[in-house]
């Protein structure tokens, strides 16, 4: 197949012009105009990382357009109805808030607000988003950690951002072999517990579902870096020592809690069990900087580069392939997300495996040539699945010349 005539950059910059939305003097870029017609968290912050490439504007709106949605106690709800798509194939949730859910999604936006101002170094958008990032970040640490461990828990799988990802099935009490149906209908159950709850956390939703899951930690242990790096930018001393410091507090507290030699598990309930269950989380630890060099360079030959595992003709499935949960066809279940490949590149980059991580750039690429930009592909055909016009692809971008 050869790459080098397809300019992916011009077909993304279409794509991106026609799932964009603008309301009430905002602007916001929709995942799929026909699947996810609203506004979500971390899409919008992989969003102004694509952006960053070509429209540095747009992006700055994007992240804007998210943070005037922050409640007063700090929380980005996960997602936001701005309005009410015309001829939506999304099913209305009733997520217990007024226009937005109630629910949390990895916290991506500090890196994302660093992506931006590395290549348009504005001080002003710095500056009003790095107490959004502040606020943000200690809602997390309030609300999210509340015995004081330095990990956050989630009360629902939608917030880890993989909805019907296995690492999940245990905490559902499903079987690694389900109906998509029944696993929907679990979720939706706890966003009503959460409602009746009163949306409170400590005695009552963490009794019901409390996962302590590895990407969103590694994620929000990367993102407290970054809010140190933008706090020293301003000169905001203090603030960036108190962030890098909780940044080792969650390293060291996944080392400490989910580590099992080179491999970290979530874990599960008041009890910490551990979810042995292999998916694309066991390299999301690289993405933070988590591991030791030794540690990861076995994890990469054991598991990235395995066959049997997560060494698959079209890169890396997001369940490996010896899992009884494995679906090649399953919604996060199986198939790559150009997401979870973004993950893993930065992560081996971060520590050196450049081969490997051209790889991934590469298998990336060619599934988006060969299948167009679709929410998720099969990992053994390159076909693709899910939503159409989906913007997650357009990381191709990021990943292309680094
Ligand atoms: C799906 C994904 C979630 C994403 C949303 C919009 O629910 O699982 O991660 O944010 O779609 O793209």
């Amino acid at each position: 197949m050869v790459h080098n005539a397809y300019d992916p950059q011009r077909e993304i910059e279409k794509l991106f012009a026609h799932n964009r939305r603008e309301k009430d003097g905002h602007a916001y870029t929709v995942p799929s105009p026909d699947s996810y017609p609203y506004q979500w968290f971390w899409d919008s912050c992989f969003h102004a990382i694509i952006l960053s490439r070509f429209d540095i504007a747009t992006a700055k709106a994007e992240l804007r357009s998210l943070a005037c949605w922050q409640f007063k106690n700090g929380m980005i709800p996960h997602m936001i109805y701005w309005e009410r798509a015309p001829k939506s194939t999304f099913p209305t949730i009733r997520w217990g808030k007024r226009r937005t859910s109630s629910l949390i999604q990895p916290p991506m936006l500090a890196y994302a607000v660093w992506q931006v101002y590395k290549v348009d170094p504005d001080q002003r958008f710095l500056a009003d988003m790095l107490p959004v990032i502040h606020r943000l970040h200690r809602f997390l640490l309030r609300q999210r950690d509340p015995r004081h461990n330095h990990l956050i828990g989630i009360i629902n799988p939608d917030e880890s951002g993989e909805d019907n990802s296995p690492r999940f099935d245990q905490a559902l009490h499903l079987k690694s072999k389900q109906k998509i149906d029944a696993n929907y209908k679990e979720r939706l159950r706890l966003i009503e517990q959460f409602r009746q709850s009163h949306f409170v956390i400590k005695g009552r939703m963490d009794q019901a579902h409390w996962v302590r899951d590895v990407p969103i930690n590694a994620i929000f242990a990367a993102n407290l870096d970054v809010e140190a790096d933008i706090a020293e930018e301003l000169d905001d001393t203090g603030a960036a020592i108190a962030a890098r410091r909780y940044a080792l507090l969650v390293r060291n507290a996944m080392r400490h809690y989910m580590r099992d030699g080179y491999m970290l598990w979530s874990n599960l309930g008041l009890d910490y069990t551990p979810i042995e269950v292999k998916t694309w989380a066991i390299f999301s630890p690289l993405f933070a900087g988590i591991l030791h060099k030794k540690e990861a360079e076995e994890l990469v030959e054991k598991h990235l580069l395995n066959p049997k595992e997560f060494a698959t003709p079209y890169g890396v499935p997001t369940v490996a392939c010896d899992e009884p949960s494995f679906d090649p066809a399953g919604f996060w279940r199986g198939p790559v997300w150009i997401a979870t490949n973004w993950f893993i590149y930065r992560g081996l980059k971060r520590y050196g495996f450049d081969e490997e991580a051209a790889k991934i750039a590469d298998d990336s690429l060619k599934l988006i040539q060969l299948s167009g930009f679709r929410e998720q592909y099969d990992p053994l055909t390159g076909e693709g699945y899910g939503a159409r016009g989906f913007t997650w692809p357009g990381l191709i971008l990021d990943m292309l010349e680094n």
